[in-house]
């Protein structure tokens, strides 16, 4: 695979002091990413909604050392000192500091904030990830003037993938395919793509309600998760038909077969979580508040024809995903049928977005 193409040649260090901010957002995977290899290649071709209101803000100030010879930075994280945080940033940067070797160059102290609760199980590391990889490459930029908006932000995700895989997809909107698949176009396995068709207006402003099941942290780290699906009895066939379900998708998405649509995301959930039961060891992520809220949503939907349905991450919290038409109904079933399961009754009203913003 090609990765020479993020090395970069010309590089003049005239900048002295700058500082850069930008807003990445999370994203939500409607074909799930399961399973890598080494250095972080998917087993499969994953595709999400990019998300709007659940976002990072990052900004970073870079201050040119006298000397070039380890990697510095400091982390805030709410205008506090985070230590804790620390290990995997550093983890990250020693994975990209090939691809960036200007961060060799400059003191970096990096604060960040999240639009959402921090323990509420959302995970943090999509956006947090593609923040960060945003304000190197806003330097990068700086530093050589030539390079295109289209080559930063493929090398943003291509950085971002390397810190957490799913955070390739937290660059652009509003669908985001990564991984290499044979019927998509400029996929690769390095970066996320923008899903280059025209999208049926159905599914233009989708809706994402997170209801927030259980906010704890999370029982299974996703690299532990990952790797149970290197002896997995089921794996071969998981990643086969996860790129089937999205060659199906993808046409969905432009004919607008909204049931279809329904039958593999909920599919795609359900898969998700079916991986890790039947892994050794074995995990139940799911709590008994998530049942209860999938078995109201097709209740719901077989009462009123609506075309709600949900999606599931690797945690309890359930992803209520409609179209803009039934905003108003959904949200209303929402607070009087779904919140009483939601811990402290907590929910966010999210909905598709387009990327990331500098600030
Ligand atoms: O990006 P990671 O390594 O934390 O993996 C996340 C995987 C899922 O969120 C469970 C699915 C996905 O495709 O986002």
């Amino acid at each position: 695979m090609n990765t020479v193409q993020f090395i970069p040649s010309e590089l003049s260090f005239s900048i002295e002091k700058a500082t850069y901010k930008w807003q990445t957002p999370s994203n939500i995977a409607l074909v799930k990413y399961w399973g890598k290899r080494d250095p972080q290649i998917p087993k499969n071709a994953s595709i999400s909604f990019t998300l709007n209101n659940c976002h990072t803000i990052t900004s970073i100030d870079f201050v040119k050392k006298n000397t070039s010879s380890e990697i510095n930075f400091e982390l805030f994280f709410d205008g506090q000192k985070k230590e804790a945080f620390k290990p995997k940033i550093a983890q990250f940067f020693d994975r990209i500091k090939s691809y960036c070797p200007y961060i060799f160059e400059y003191d970096m102290t990096i604060n960040s904030e999240n639009s959402f609760p921090h323990s509420s199980g959302i995970a943090s590391s999509a956006s947090g990830l593609s923040a960060i990889a945003m304000c190197l490459l806003n330097l990068e930029k700086e530093l050589n003037p030539k390079l295109s908006t289209a080559f930063i932000n493929q090398k943003a995700s291509f950085l971002a993938r390397l810190g957490s895989g799913s955070a390739s997809r937290s660059i652009e909107g509003p669908l985001v395919v990564w991984g290499n698949h044979p019927e998509i176009e400029g996929s690769s396995d390095l970066f996320g793509v923008k899903f280059a068709h025209k999208v049926h207006s159905i599914f233009e402003n989708y809706q994402d309600a997170i209801l927030l099941v259980d906010k704890g942290e999370k029982q299974v780290s996703s690299t532990i998760g990952h790797n149970l699906m290197h002896k997995h009895p089921f794996a071969e066939q998981r990643f086969l038909q996860a790129n089937e379900n999205l060659s199906e998708l993808s046409e969905v998405l432009k004919n607008g077969d909204i049931d279809k649509f329904i039958n593999i995301v909920e599919s795609e959930a359900l898969t998700l979580h079916a991986m890790m039961l039947t892994s050794n060891p074995y995990f139940i992520l799911m709590k008994p508040n998530t049942l209860e809220i999938i078995n109201a949503i097709w209740s719901f939907r077989e009462e009123t024809g609506s075309k709600i349905c949900f999606t599931l991450d690797a945690g309890a919290n359930v992803h209520v995903l409609y179209p803009e038409n039934e905003k108003e109904k959904v949200n209303k079933f929402i607070a009087e049928s779904l919140s009483k399961y939601c811990q402290n009754g907590q929910y966010i009203f999210d909905a598709v977005g387009f990327g990331a913003k500098k600030l």
